[in-house]
């Protein structure tokens, strides 16, 4: 077993006294790419969102890197967030009115270099596009730019909720791969919610939520290609 990056335990959250998480435990190994598979409502998004320090858990505790989220100042958790965490939604969330380049930069630390943009960009097949708007893209195109703008900055972590839930599905495979190449290239460990069985196969580890409650998770000893993905949903 590697590193342990993040954990939670025993997190629950409830909306008005509705508990939508109940008692979560997972583990998430550093490098390591986890799916947390689920229906509409099930929970996913609100458990990225506990993980990733933008919602507070009602009960339980996240742990990062072995610390204790609970106990950082709002500046720790600010750092955190610039400095290790990136996030890839399922709507693009690119500004309209910068270049694929700009929007991309947005998300990069200081003294980001050209050669590190040029090598990303290269990476996700979007080096041609860098000078164009988000509006001459594919919906497949702008989600690889996002994946670049979260991933200029080497997280540590990357957050993907339902990342190819508007996409096609030679799209979704491909993004899907993508973001296990990121994995593979630069160490990130990578949470993707989904409601595709297919696209949970291929992580190292899956969660299945129901209800709030996590009824499986399992470290996966046959892990599916996504080149040899079905598109069973
Ligand atoms: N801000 C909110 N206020 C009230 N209820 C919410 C809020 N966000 C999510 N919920 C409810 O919590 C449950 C889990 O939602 P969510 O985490 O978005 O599930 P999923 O991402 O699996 O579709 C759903 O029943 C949803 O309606
Ligand atoms: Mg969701």
């Amino acid at each position: 077993m590697g590193k342990v990056l993040l954990e939670a335990k025993s997190v629950s959250k409830d909306y008005q006294g509705r508990l939508v998480l109940n008692d979560v435990n997972l583990t998430a190994d550093a490098g390591h790419f986890i799916a947390i598979l689920g229906h509409s409502g099930s929970g996913k998004s609100t458990l990225l969102n506990v993980l990733s320090t933008i919602l507070t858990p009602a009960s339980g505790k996240v742990f990062y890197d072995g610390e204790d989220i609970s106990s950082f100042s709002k500046k720790k958790i600010a750092e955190l967030r610039k400095n290790k965490i990136g996030f890839v939604f399922q709507h693009y969330m690119l500004l309209p009115n910068l270049t694929v380049r700009e929007n991309i930069l947005l998300g990069a630390k200081d003294g980001t270099g050209e050669d590190e943009l040029k090598e990303l960009c290269a990476l996700l097949g979007i080096e041609k596009h860098m000078d164009k708007y988000p509006y001459m893209m594919s919906g497949g195109e702008q989600q690889r730019v996002c994946i670049a703008r979260a991933v200029i900055k080497k997280p540590e972590i990357l957050f993907c909720d339902e990342a190819t839930g508007a996409l096609d599905k030679d799209n979704s495979i491909n993004i899907v791969k993508l973001l296990h190449e990121v994995k593979n290239r630069f160490g990130t460990t990578v949470f993707f919610t989904t409601h595709n069985r297919e696209i949970a196969k291929t992580a190292d580890r899956m969660l299945v939520l129901e209800d709030g409650h996590v009824i499986s998770d399992y470290v996966n000893e046959e892990i599916l290609s996504p080149d040899m993905m079905a598109w069973g949903i």
